[in-house]
């Protein structure tokens, strides 16, 4: 009899469980469709202001040997500037996390940037940025999901100990999958650079520490390369734009949960169900 009462009282509550989650999942999926009908409307005449770009076969032997490359001063200073203003001003909207030992921050999502950062958008969606990073890692790139809230990014390390543990980017797409960052702001109260360095430890277990002051674009295959950011100091800021970049953006439904529970770290429970 006890039994029976348990079934009694389970079923009825997974079944409206299941209804609910079914809805949000239609709901967002209306959501994430809208936003993607209008992305031409919000980024037309937003494209990043360049300046003129290395060879990117030039670039690409050394890519291939290393999974990671730096440009320095990838924008001309009033296309920085844009992406720069846009990013401070949603500063209030980004989503702060803390995970003892693996990071602490603030993230604002790719649904965020959709919403208020059209010039952020408006770079990451560029063909020209993809078909230069294409050239670069010698594939051709395209967005990942426009669902992946991590598809494009703003981290902000602004408070004192924000960081990101040593990590890979893994690839859950069925492509390959690169990590772009373009650093919007990275300063410290004395006028040098914040403490947060991209640091990457080599198979061989050396570690080399890429510079990423304002200005530069880092573009690696987060999958093969061992990287953190160490900690920021009080009265450091350093904001990232951060991208996703695929050779082909489908997904299984296990890597899809599984990425889904990845991104938890950056934006809570939310992240399964979003
Ligand atoms: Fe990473």
């Amino acid at each position: 009899m006890p039994e029976l009462l348990t079934l009694a009282l389970v079923i009825p509550v997974a079944a409206a469980g299941a209804a609910v989650l079914t809805r949000r999942g239609r709901q967002r999926r209306r959501v994430y469709r809208e936003l993607a009908e209008r992305r031409e409307m919000l980024i037309a005449g937003r494209g990043p202001k360049r300046q003129a770009l290395s060879d990117p076969q030039g670039l690409r032997l050394a890519f291939e040997r290393e999974c990671i490359l730096r440009v320095e001063g990838f924008l001309a200073p009033e296309g920085l500037a844009e992406l720069r203003e846009e990013a401070r001003a949603s500063r209030p909207r980004a989503e702060r996390s803390f995970i003892p030992g693996h990071k602490k921050g603030g993230t604002l999502s790719y649904e965020a940037i959709h919403r208020h950062a059209p010039t952020c958008l408006a770079f990451y969606h560029a063909p020209a940025l993809h078909e230069w990073l294409g050239a670069v890692v010698g594939e051709r790139l395209r967005p990942t999901a426009d669902h992946d809230q991590s598809s494009c990014s703003i981290l902000y390390y602004d408070q004192p100990g924000d960081h990101i543990h040593w990590h890979y980017d893994y690839n859950f797409y069925r492509g390959r999958h690169f990590t772009v960052l373009l650093s919007l702001v990275n300063r410290s109260t004395d006028g040098g650079v914040s403490s947060g360095r991209l640091m990457q430890r080599t198979q061989a277990g050396e570690v080399i520490e890429w510079d990423t002051a304002e200005n530069v674009l880092v573009v690696f295959e987060g999958a093969r390369v061992f990287h953190r950011a160490s900690p920021i100091a009080e009265g450091d800021e350093r904001v990232m734009l951060s991208m996703t970049l695929c050779t082909d953006p489908g997904i299984h439904p296990l890597k899809e949960l599984a990425r889904r529970v990845k991104d938890t770290a950056y934006y809570g429970p939310r992240a399964l169900i979003d």
